[in-house]
């Protein structure tokens, strides 16, 4: 048995090999733009050494599952498992060394974030009778690895950089190998990238990028300039696992996944994997959640209505209260109703039909009668009085409102909470009264808030290396402080 691959070509046709057994002793980073090919170098560095060593993959993207068809690869569904489960499965997978794809695709990226932090910190304290050597390999490494906290909580990032950082530096005693990929070289912790000594370079646009790369090849940044050119599929290569100079190499084809189908089978792996799967995931079945049944779908907002009109007629009606039908104090009224809902809780993370319907009722008991506002005005009213814009002065009112005219309107709310924040000088994001604008405890969907409205220019985010996050809004700057 030889412990050489094969990975791919240089120019001239001569084959670029790399030395599996080296590379467990020096690890391996791979870096390049979207799409310049490293989850297909990575699919062929694990198909070609998949009956060499034990492979554990770390797939953000549900990338590898397709493995386990052709490889016998174990696929485990992050989003299955609790914490204690994830981590006894990684002792279990060092104990009977098994190939296993950790399949984080169903998670929301803060609990993939701690499903992987948890698997690979348990791999790595295994006890030191299951200490086999493997692969680890981690796709899109910045996200568990990342220069700045960015978004995540404290403690998430705290245990991601542990873990990450006891794969790639401390990792080779106890068997493990890490092979970690990257869009993104420069958002990735220095640490960890410098612990690799085997480098595969893909196509590079951005000059931050480039720089750390060509430092870490320890090339001239004007050499480095070619990897910028670098077609899909195209790395250089450098290490002690592949070679003392940089070669380029066309990365070969692989087997499994979508495209490659029709190449045909390998024969069957010698553990059947139905027996890994027992295994691995035997007594953990009881414990795995139930799946509920689906949820009834909403009734329609007009059988809302009627069903609550329906109510009201059965009950005992209250003493005769007479209809409110002056228009002043039905507005005022209405207005009250209308803060009062914005300050409650309760309110706060119903859908949106959920609170119209809500405010609805809350005018129908009192026997409200006028002009009621439609969904989008009560939405306008709910979101300016939930950010308390009545506080401010007339003038930062407006200028806030003008601000918000090209705000979509389900982003209305938190918008106006982080420019009344904005105004009164303050940077940081409080992350709570933004969750609570937006109807969302979801720290993703809250990132992608803050991305979307940057990207629109609309508002300006600075993440800091210690890990917090600034906000700014231009155009409220030349406002008078109240
Ligand atoms: N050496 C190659 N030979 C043939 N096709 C390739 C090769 N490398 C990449 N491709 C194809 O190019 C496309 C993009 O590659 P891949 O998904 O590996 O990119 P990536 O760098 O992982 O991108 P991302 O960072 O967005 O995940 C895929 O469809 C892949 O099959
Ligand atoms: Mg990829």
């Amino acid at each position: 048995m030889t412990a050489t691959i094969t990975i791919g070509h240089e120019a001239g046709g001569k084959p670029v090999d790399f030395d599996i057994e080296e590379l467990l002793a020096t690890r391996l980073l791979v870096q390049g733009n979207s799409g310049s090919g490293k989850s297909h170098l990575l699919r062929r560095l694990l198909e070609e050494s998949a009956r060499l060593v034990q492979q554990v993959v770390i797939d953000p993207e549900g990338d590898f599952a397709s493995l386990a068809d052709e490889f016998g690869h174990i696929v485990i569904d992050g989003s299955a498992y609790s914490a204690g489960e994830i981590e006894a499965l990684a002792r279990r997978v060092r104990e009977h060394r098994a190939s296993v794809v950790l399949d984080l695709e169903g998670l929301e990226v803060e609990q993939q974030i701690r499903c992987a932090a948890g698997f690979l910190t348990a791999l790595f304290d295994a006890p030191r009778e299951h200490w086999f050597p493997a692969l680890v390999v981690v796709d899109e490494a910045q996200m568990f690895a990342p220069v700045a906290a960015g978004e995540m909580a404290e403690d998430t990032r705290r245990m991601t950089l542990a873990a990450m950082t006891n794969l790639m530096c401390r990792g080779r005693k106890r068997g493990l190998a890490g092979i970690v990929a990257t869009q993104r070289l420069a958002k990735l912790a220095k640490n960890v990238a410098a612990e690799a000594s085997n480098f595969l370079m893909g196509r590079t646009f951005l000059d931050i990028d480039m720089v750390r790369a060509a430092d870490l090849l320890g090339m001239e940044r004007r050499q480095a300039e070619r990897i910028r050119e670098l077609d899909r599929g195209h790395f250089l290569a450098l290490g002690p696992a592949i070679t003392r100079l940089p070669v380029a190499v066309k990365i070969g084809p692989v087997r499994s996944g979508l495209k490659a189908r029709a190449e045909g089978l390998m024969a069957l792996p010698e553990t059947a994997p139905a027996d890994m799967e027992a295994l691995l995931t035997g007594d953990l079945a009881a414990d795995i959640r139930e799946t509920a049944p689906p949820p009834p779908p909403a009734p329609r907002i007009e059988e809302v209505s009627e069903a609550i009109d329906r109510a009201e007629a059965r009950q005992v009606a209250p003493e005769p209260l007479e209809p409110d039908s002056n228009p002043n104090t039905v507005a005022e009224r209405i207005a009250e109703i209308i803060a009062h809902l914005a300050r409650d809780e309760s309110v706060a993370f119903q859908s949106s039909s959920a609170q119209y319907q809500t405010f609805l009722t809350r005018c129908r008991r009192e026997r409200l009668i006028g002009p009621m506002p439609d969904m989008r005005a009560f939405h306008r009213r709910f979101s300016i009085a939930g950010a308390g814009l009545a506080e401010l002065a007339d003038q930062t009112q407006s200028a806030i409102l003008r601000l918000a005219e090209s705000v979509e309107e389900d982003l209305l709310a938190p918008f106006l909470v982080i420019a009344k924040a904005a105004h009164a000088g303050e940077t940081k994001v409080d992350e709570n009264a933004i969750a609570r604008a937006y109807g969302t405890s979801s720290p993703g969907r809250i990132r992608r808030l803050l991305d979307h409205l940057e990207r629109q220019g609309i508002i300006v985010v600075r993440e800091e290396y210690g890990g917090g996050r600034t906000v700014l809004v231009p155009g409220l700057d030349h406002l008078p402080a109240e």
